[in-house]
């Protein structure tokens, strides 16, 4: 897995999964940088999408996991950054294909909507499933493209 460090990220929605999976993640091994929030006090989800993004470009870290109430605003502002693919993930299936397509290096998740040993086991099937490459790899590409260019 690229970058061993899993950098992990919530508002207050998402705080309880996050620091479920966590704890999933520390339990197997995993080397963690948890990037908060830290309580369930609210909070702006926009600060922690951007968090991650700077752990994943900076080489802090290799991937993310990203939680908030949907997950989808926590994504939209990770994926800001091009250095940042982050998927929105609900179950196994979207987990895998988000790697063998897209290579995502960030995974989201919706506190409010997925349970939880879904995610747990999606995030597993996430951080152990690689790029298939070939025909992906130059789509991939496209995703950081600068258009100013
Ligand atoms: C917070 O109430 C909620 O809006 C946030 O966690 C997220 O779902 C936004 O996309």
């Amino acid at each position: 897995m690229a970058g061993a460090r899993i950098a992990v990220a919530s508002d207050h929605a998402g705080f309880d999964l996050k620091e479920l999976l966590k704890r999933d993640l520390l339990e197997a091994g995993h080397d963690v940088l948890d990037l908060g929030t830290n309580s369930a006090t609210s909070v702006d989800y926009p600060d922690f999408g951007h968090a991650m993004a700077q752990a994943i470009g900076s080489g802090e870290a290799g991937r993310g996991v990203l939680v908030c109430g949907t997950g989808i605003g926590i994504s939209i502002a990770a994926n800001r950054h091009p250095q940042v693919r982050a998927a929105l993930v609900h179950d196994e299936t979207s987990a895998r294909l988000s790697r063998e397509h897209n290579d995502a290096n960030v995974v989201a998740f919706g506190q409010r909507l997925i349970g939880t040993e879904t995610a747990r086991a999606s995030l597993k099937v996430f951080l152990n499933t690689a790029f298939e490459g070939g025909r992906h790899a130059g789509r991939v590409a496209k995703l950081s493209k600068d258009l100013t260019k």
